[in-house]
């Protein structure tokens, strides 16, 4: 199955997902939950810029997909009271699309660019001098008569956001003045964010579900909010519309979510490395190709919750699976232990 097609990818996108998930944002840091070191320091540079009537500082967010940060975009140009703008990396072919999306910025507005970390050379060389000076070199005409000209810009705040700090240009990123870094989510902070999200989607469930999900989200808001609303839809079709623990087992159980949160493919990184590898270590490369996805993919996307969860190791030598690997597989180490899953 291909990564964006499965219930817990992070950054999957549909219309009606987006649709959802966007309700379900909060608008304000008092509703934010969770990322408690980032939020603290950000309402201090926030009010800090606010009191002097400047733009924020230009700010960087990193760490997993599905963590946040956009919401947290979004939030900040609320606090500050101006727009914000959404583009991505990818999105900015040309040097000259990123001129007409500066040139569009009013004083203190905030330009949000998602996977920053995918930015071409040229156009990164024209972020450069945005950034710093607020302002454009343009060079207009060809050959000897080629000249260039300067155009100043609106004080703006960029935002760039990116699964990946290491692949970021060291110019890029010494430019930002504000570095925050996305852990992934407590089962607490994920409960709390799953009794919001029924609140305003007008859903019943009760306490040991709220957990249950929380439990099977991997850390990740996102997958949280689309787990509740796969429920939902269980509990309406076979159920009598109010989530308990037995309408929640079901639904993930239907799904292939298992207790850890671990998907299919999950599992078969994890019984690849133990079955053909004898537990590692295996290098990133040979276990792409075996799975058949994509290196960063497998970076991106799988492998910091099977780290966090401690069912991964990288090493040196490459990836080795924990004991516990074993166990949550129901998979013998070799070494006379019991096992369940
Ligand atoms: N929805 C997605 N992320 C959230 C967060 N951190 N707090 C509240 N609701 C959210």
């Amino acid at each position: 199955m291909n990564y964006e097609e499965r219930i817990t990818a992070a950054d999957l996108s549909g219309y009606e997902e987006e649709a959802v998930e966007v309700s379900l944002r909060p608008k304000r840091l008092e509703d934010y939950i969770g990322q408690r070191k980032v939020t603290e320091n950000l309402k201090v540079f926030i009010e800090a810029a606010k009191q002097r009537r400047e733009s924020l500082d230009h700010v960087l967010f990193y760490g997993p997909p599905g963590l946040g940060k956009t919401t947290l975009a979004g939030i900040i140009a609320a606090e500050m009271g101006v727009e914000l703008r959404i583009t991505s990396g990818p999105a900015i072919e040309r040097a000259g699309d990123l001129a007409a999306i500066l040139t569009n910025l009013n004083e203190g507005d905030v330009l949000f660019i998602d996977e920053i970390h995918r930015l071409n050379r040229s156009v990164e060389e024209v972020l450069y001098s945005a950034m710093e000076d607020f302002a454009l070199d343009i060079i207009i005409g060809k050959g000897p008569s080629a000249r260039s000209i300067r155009l100043d810009l609106a004080k703006f705040t960029l935002i760039g956001a990116t699964t990946r700090a290491g692949s970021l240009s060291a110019p890029l990123r010494d430019r930002f003045g504000v570095v925050c870094k996305f852990e992934m989510y407590e089962n607490e902070e994920l409960a709390e964010i799953i009794r919001r999200s029924a609140g305003i989607l007008n859903v019943d469930i009760d306490e040991d579900s709220l957990l249950e999900m929380a439990r099977r989200s991997r850390g990740t808001p996102r997958i949280a909010n689309r787990l509740l609303k796969r429920v939902r839809d269980f509990s309406q079709v076979k159920g009598n519309g109010v989530i308990d623990m037995d309408i929640t087992s079901r639904t993930l159980d239907s799904l292939g979510i298992d207790r850890l949160g671990l998907e299919h493919l999950d599992r078969e990184i994890l019984r690849l490395i133990i079955e053909r590898f004898k537990g590692g270590p295996v290098g990133i490369d040979t276990i792409a190709a075996a799975i058949g996805e994509e290196r960063v993919t497998i970076e991106d996307v799988y492998e910091p919750y099977l780290i966090q969860a401690g069912l991964l190791h990288r090493t040196q030598k490459g990836r080795m699976v924990s004991d516990l690997a074993y166990h949550h597989l129901g998979i013998s180490t070799g070494e006379g232990d019991q096992l369940s899953l």
